[in-house]
């Protein structure tokens, strides 16, 4: 079991623009059965974790908001509720330790932002990094994952428009 920030990211670092929009990344050409693409990826996890502004942009975007993998959300926030995801302002290490007792051996997602997966890799229950790079660069937004984090480069892969990576982090 391995504890994984998957994300889509700009050329020069960034995971959202500054208003938060990602047409930048949901406008470029991937194949879902391709390398290191999201379907494949989702099968191997077993939970989620994501920060209160990337649920609201799943609310704000998605028609059926996110499928049956158990998530929790980190926030301050009153959400709505809904199905499968738990809304709490816990300690990032509790978070974690209830995600593996349902993940049942599968892998954990962090799907961000960057900061909450800075918070898990303080803590040091960061392992691996997945991203695919879009091409294009937009100068200001929300950081991929604003820490210093020694990775190593495991795999790569083309996908279409994306140069794709995977690192796991060096301890
Ligand atoms: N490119 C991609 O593939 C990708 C992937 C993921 C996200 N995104 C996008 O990137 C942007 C990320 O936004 P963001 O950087 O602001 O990050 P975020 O993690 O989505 O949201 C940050 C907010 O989550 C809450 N939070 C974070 N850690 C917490 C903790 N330990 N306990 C309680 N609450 C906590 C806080 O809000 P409150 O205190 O107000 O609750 C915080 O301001 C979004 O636009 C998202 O859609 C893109």
């Amino acid at each position: 079991m391995a504890t994984i920030y998957y994300t889509g990211c700009t050329l020069d670092g960034f995971i959202a623009t500054d208003d938060h929009s990602l047409d930048w990344l949901t406008s470029r050409d991937i194949d879902m059965d391709g390398p290191m693409a999201y379907p494949g990826f989702s099968e191997r996890t077993g939970a989620c974790v994501m920060g209160a502004n990337t649920w609201q942009w799943i609310l704000d975007h998605d028609d059926d908001p996110w499928g049956p993998k158990p998530t929790w959300v980190v926030t301050h926030r009153d959400f709505a509720p809904s199905k499968q995801v738990r809304f709490t302002d816990a300690a990032v290490a509790d978070v974690h330790a209830e995600m593996t007792e349902v993940a049942d051996g599968k892998d954990l997602w962090i799907v961000g932002g960057g900061e909450l997966v800075g918070q898990f890799h303080d803590l040091g229950l960061l392992d691996e990094v997945w991203v695919q790079f879009a091409p294009v660069t937009i100068g200001s937004g929300a950081p991929v994952l604003p820490r210093h984090v020694e990775l190593r480069l495991e795999e790569t892969a083309r996908n279409l428009d994306f140069m794709c990576g995977r690192y796991s982090v060096v301890r």
